[in-house]
């Protein structure tokens, strides 16, 4: 007789894989099923991890070019390998999907290979590239199948000149012109990229302001740093179509966004960032009953349980912000509830990282949103000019802000724009996890001289006031 799983995922990006190990850790027999030759998902295949192999890169790159010799350390102007940057992504790539490979042999998890579509409750059925389909007997689904880029009508992706970030992520030269549509958190990393390497960057963003959600004043701060990095922006406007010319070279109609004047943008490639959609595809929801809700997500209640008896959804395929880490966490959530545990995720402390240069992190509320909830709020600031260890690494762009309760002293927010904004974020995510206040921050000792001390000084401030200004 076959083997009955407790529990089939069908995903194996960070949402699935995750599910997948701790379940197997909490004594569940787990199968997971992918469609893609590697284990990890968008994440480790095309989003995180070469992202991020590209954004260091090109990071050296300039910081070769440009800071080496106020740091005392001459050297002939650095020359571009872009196929060997493109090996350091791949090699990345390739680590980070073996290591999911070797996590899941050493947790004892059966892998099956193919489109996974739910036959009914109970059964997952496996069509491999080739071969014969296999049918999974099951006691639990979950759903994990993450998302996929969204289109802009009547603009045809090729993934050569117009590119989702897929295509953004592999091109063979670097662009004399990208035209980046949408400024949100893929354009501005990839731009940011491709802007190091040499190409020229234009962003065209659909409303007034550069990454939406984010705090409107780390927004605008950070707009006019990338700016001086050379990175153009034309907001408030939309691409009404993209013209391919027979030399290859794009001609991108822009628009203002309410409708009037345009213009013609040159390109040779446009990386089409608008945002991305949750993947059901295939996976045969309409037969078994899964409801969607109006944006194409599957619908779960608090326990990530779908409108099918034992059938779960966890990632970006369900609501809230498509992030790495909230799949993960929504992974061991939903593996302890299979498991008989309280598996529990705390939506108001997901941190958030944009790993651009300087980086921008936050965790729980802007200021935006405590206005328009009518919440009574104190702002601490710190700006790095006045921290010495950033002065040190030549990296005194930006500040720390920190909202707390008027009232409480509790912290509701954090944002931070600069370098290594990314890792000074979770001990205000700890902080905020403890329900703590800003004074319990501005009175832990933090080691000198640190970037983290700006953090501890912007919670000062919403005390007696900080020391260093
Ligand atoms: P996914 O990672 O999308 O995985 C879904 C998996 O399901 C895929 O492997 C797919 O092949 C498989 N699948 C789908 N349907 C089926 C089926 N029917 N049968 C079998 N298999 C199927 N997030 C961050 O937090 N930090 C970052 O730095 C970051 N950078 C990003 C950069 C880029 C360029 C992109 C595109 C995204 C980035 N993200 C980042 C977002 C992050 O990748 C996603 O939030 C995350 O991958 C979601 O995980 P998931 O498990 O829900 O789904
Ligand atoms: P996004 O939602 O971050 O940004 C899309 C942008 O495009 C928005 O500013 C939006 O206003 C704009 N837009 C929408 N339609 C438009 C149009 N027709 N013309 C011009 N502009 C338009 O989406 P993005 O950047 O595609 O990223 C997708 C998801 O991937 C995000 O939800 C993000 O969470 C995740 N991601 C996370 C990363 C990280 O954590 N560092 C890195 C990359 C992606």
């Amino acid at each position: 007789m076959a083997d009955v799983f407790d529990l089939t995922i069908i995903g194996s990006g960070p949402g699935g894989y995750v599910a997948a190990i701790r379940a197997s850790q909490l004594g569940l027999k787990v199968a997971v099923v992918e469609k893609w030759p590697t284990f990890g998902g968008t994440c480790l295949n095309i989003g995180c991890i070469p992202s991020k192999a590209l954004l260091h890169a090109s990071e050296m790159f300039e910081e070769a070019g440009h800071q080496f010799k106020q740091l005392g350390i001459d050297i002939p102007t650095p020359v571009l390998n872009l196929p060997q940057m493109m090996n350091h992504k791949t090699d990345t790539v390739a680590a980070n999907v073996g290591g999911v490979d070797y996590l899941f042999k050493k947790n004892k998890i059966t892998s099956f290979r193919g489109i996974g579509t739910i036959a009914a409750p109970g059964k997952v059925r496996v069509t491999p590239q080739s071969g014969p389909t296999v049918e999974i007997e099951t006691k639990n689904i979950v759903i994990a199948t993450g998302s996929v880029s969204a289109n802009l009508p009547g603009i045809e992706i090729d993934e050569k000149t117009i590119v989702t970030s897929t295509g953004a992520l592999s091109l063979d030269k670097v662009p004399n012109k990208l035209v980046v549509i949408g400024a949100g958190v893929i354009g501005l990393e990839l731009g940011s990229v491709w802007a190091r390497l040499g190409a020229q960057v234009t962003v065209v963003e659909y409303l007034d302001r550069i990454l939406p959600g984010m705090d409107s004043e780390v927004a605008r701060q950070f707009q006019r740093m990338l700016q001086k990095q050379g990175i153009e922006f034309k907001l408030a406007s939309k691409v009404a179509g993209i013209d391919k010319q027979e030399n290859g070279a794009l001609k991108v109609r822009v628009e203002a966004a309410q409708g009037g004047a345009g213009e013609v943008l040159d390109a040779d490639v446009a990386l089409v960032a608008i945002g991305r959609k949750p993947f059901t595809e295939g996976l045969g929801l309409d037969i078994v009953g899964v409801a969607l809700d109006e944006r194409g997500r599957v619908r779960v209640d608090g326990q990530y349980k779908t409108s099918v008896d034992g059938v779960y959804a966890i990632g970006d395929v369900i609501a809230g912000p498509m992030l790495a880490h909230k799949a993960e966490d929504e992974g061991i959530a939903v593996a302890e509830i299979l498991g008989g545990q309280a598996g529990h995720v705390n939506y108001a402390a997901i941190p958030a990282v944009v790993y651009t240069n300087p980086e921008i992190a936050s965790v729980g509320k802007t200021e935006d949103e405590l206005k328009a909830e009518g919440i009574e709020y104190k702002i601490g600031k710190f700006p790095f000019t006045a921290n010495g260890r950033a002065k040190a690494m030549l990296a005194t762009q930006g500040f720390v802000k920190i909202l707390a309760d008027v009232n409480t002293d509790r912290v509701l927010g954090a944002h931070i724009v600069g370098k290594n904004a990314g890792e000074m974020i979770h001990e205000l995510v700890v902080l905020m996890e403890f329900s703590g206040a800003a004074e319990d921050l501005a009175r832990s000792t933090h080691a000198h001289p640190t970037l983290s001390e700006a953090v501890r000084e912007a919670a000062l401030s919403l005390g007696d006031g900080a020391i260093h200004i």
